[in-house]
């Protein structure tokens, strides 16, 4: 058993990861800044985390943590302070407090900015895809941090399949529950650290497809 800090832990993304963590038999820590709309699940406890608080703030809710996770972001509203440098304060809270290891939820192609013209829903959200690239190539370059980074194409509110297809690929979708799990289940595949996966749907099971990652 772990005991697991999620950032972002409202969301709708996080709703789903918190349920599979919690069924794998973790303890869970979900920081939003209404902490009220975290899903309130047995081995949850709810914090205020705001993204805008010094690193020390913020080390001190996940003090006691063995995994982060970052699944916050700001729909656009507050890139620079939340799904960028929100993100680097949560690595560097995890690194103070000898935290090893760290999954970023990120997005399809967001260290290849040559690819974000080649599909209309990345041209739309350059800043996005900037913020994302600047939290990604932290993560990889300015930590020691046991990371994995996962890029999900469009994420649809349609229910969980299952199967997915790592790799880089088109611009295509992926029903929120497939993103958790897959999250939730680099925890289970030590291959997983130190690598950044792009998924999207697909006919792969979603531990198969991890445990088949290439590097
Ligand atoms: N939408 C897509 O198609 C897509 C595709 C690929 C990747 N992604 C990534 O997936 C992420 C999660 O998506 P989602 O739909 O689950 O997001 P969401 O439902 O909007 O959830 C965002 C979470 O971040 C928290 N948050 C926002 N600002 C914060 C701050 N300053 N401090 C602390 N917490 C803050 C929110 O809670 P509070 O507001 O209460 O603080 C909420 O818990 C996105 O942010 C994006 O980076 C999205």
């Amino acid at each position: 058993m772990s005991k697991i800090f999620v950032a972002g832990g409202s969301g709708r993304v996080a709703t789903e990861l918190i349920k599979d963590l919690v069924s794998d038999g973790n303890q869970v820590v979900a920081g939003a800044r209404r902490p009220e709309k975290i899903t309130n699940l047995e081995g949850v406890s709810a914090v205020k985390l705001d993204l805008h608080a010094e690193v020390n703030e913020i080390a001190k809710l996940m003090n006691d943590c063995d995994v982060v996770y970052f699944v916050a972001g700001s729909r656009g509203n507050d890139l620079l302070q939340t799904d960028a440098f929100g993100a680097v304060k949560t690595m560097m809270a995890a690194e103070k407090d000898g935290i090893k290891r760290y999954v970023m939820l990120s997005s399809m192609y967001a260290l290849q900015p040559e690819m974000w013209t080649k599909y209309k829903a990345l041209a739309e959200i350059t800043d996005y895809n900037i913020a994302k690239f600047f939290a990604d190539n932290y993560l990889i370059h300015n930590t020691d941090l046991a990371y994995t980074i996962v890029q999900p194409a469009t994420l649809t509110e349609e229910p969980g399949t299952g199967l997915v297809t790592l790799g880089a690929g088109g611009d295509t979708t992926n029903p929120i529950p497939d993103v958790a799990k897959v999250l939730a289940n680099t925890l289970k595949h030590e291959n997983t650290i130190g690598k950044v996966i792009m998924m999207r749907s697909g006919k792969t099971p979603i531990d198969d497809a991890l445990s088949n990652l290439n590097d």
